[in-house]
């Protein structure tokens, strides 16, 4: 790829606290230059080859061009150039006028493969890549891209729910194994996962540790697909779900509070405001999470600061936002101590303990 986004390790200047960064692409000469510009092709070349699934066409038999376009039913106009490309671009693998899928492809392009990542790339095409060529007027008039009060038709629509919720899960999932290790959860007796969703995490914790009580704290429209999830789990009965808005309403009582994904949908006021209620809803010598693809202070991290420009276009005020600010919100809220960890795919987590 033209556009390489390799992880590397970076410390936050003013908090000293590791975050996992990627660097940006090499833009030393106008070729490269050039090449940065045009990786929007490269990418839908990509996106287009998950939309057709071809991946998961040449999952049990590798193809020539003309097998490939009648298992995809493709007209044949350019698709000797697009396997090419594809090939060039290290997703697949040609030999003698077969093509087979190079081997990350096939782990996780192949749909129904346990590492399918496709999912979200369809996501992406779908609902993101029209709205990156708005970013000059989001830019200009501060306003995102998104339709407005397209989260509320969305909350009234089963089947986009349905979409919406599969979509955090599979934000979510990556992140898990090392949720379920932040803390010593032997120690606790409650979880609140506040815009907890359809209680996935609040889910595999209760699993994982059954002497915990599991709760989730979400918009009243999510308690159909939790109501759906927890019996996928076994847990029907086992977990409380608490339907309220969180500027509002109180936030139960618990040892333990998540903000997974949460405030970078806010403004500063706004994740202040709900920082101070976490103090208070969270039981003396219990603990707060929050986990977001938080910014390192040094503008060095291309994907965290993509996906901050996302919440530009896509929330009418939210943004990533940086370990410091959480940090000191916690901190003047009444947390102490605050600690930070990098965690999977670029994500922060903050740990804010309450004095007992
Ligand atoms: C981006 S999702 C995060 C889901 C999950 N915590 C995760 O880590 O993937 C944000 C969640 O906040 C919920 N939410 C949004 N506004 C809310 C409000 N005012 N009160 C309660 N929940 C809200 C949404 O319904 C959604 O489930």
């Amino acid at each position: 790829m033209a556009v390489r986004h390799g992880r590397a390790e970076t410390r936050s200047a003013t908090k000293g606290r590791p975050v996992s960064a990627s660097a940006a692409p090499d833009i030393g000469t106008a070729q490269g230059i050039l090449r940065l510009g045009n990786a929007y092709c490269e990418a839908q070349a990509l996106l287009t080859a998950v939309e057709l699934d071809l991946f998961t066409a040449l999952h049990d038999a590798p193809g020539t061009e003309r097998e490939i376009a009648a298992r995809l039913g493709l007209h044949g106009r350019g698709l000797r150039d697009f396997l090419a490309l594809l090939a060039a671009l290290g997703l697949l693998e040609e030999r003698d006028g077969r093509y087979a899928n190079a081997p990350a492809a096939d782990r996780h392009l192949v749909s129904g493969a346990p590492g399918y990542v496709g999912g979200s790339l369809l996501g992406g095409k779908a609902n993101l890549y029209p709205l990156w060529n708005g970013l000059t007027d989001t830019l200009r008039s501060g306003r995102p891209r998104a339709e407005s009060g397209g989260f509320e038709r969305m909350l009234g629509d089963p089947e986009e729910l349905r979409r919406y919720v599969r979509m955090m899960e599979g934000a979510l999932r990556p992140l898990v194994p090392e949720l379920l290790k932040a803390l010593d959860w032997s120690a606790y007796g409650s979880v609140l996962d506040v815009g907890g969703c359809a209680g996935d995490l609040a889910g595999w914790l209760v699993t994982e540790h059954p002497g915990l009580e599991g709760h989730v704290f979400d918009l009243p429209e999510m308690e159909g697909p939790f109501g759906e999830r927890t019996a996928e789990l076994g847990l029907t009965g086992t977990m409380r779900f608490h339907g309220g808005d969180f500027f509002r309403d109180p936030l139960p009582r618990a040892d333990v509070l998540i903000f997974g994904h949460v405030l970078h949908n806010w403004s500063p006021e706004r994740r202040a405001l709900l920082v101070r209620k976490a103090f208070e809803a969270v039981n003396p010598g219990g603990v707060l999470l929050v986990h977001d693809r938080m910014l390192a202070d040094g503008p060095d991290d291309v994907d965290n600061l993509v996906a901050s420009l996302i919440m530009a276009l896509v929330t009418d005020e939210g943004a990533e936002y940086s370990i410091g600010e959480v940090t000191d919100l916690a901190e003047t809220a009444g947390f102490t101590p605050v600690t930070s960890r990098p965690l999977e795919d670029n994500e922060t987590l903050v740990l804010c303990h309450k004095p007992a």
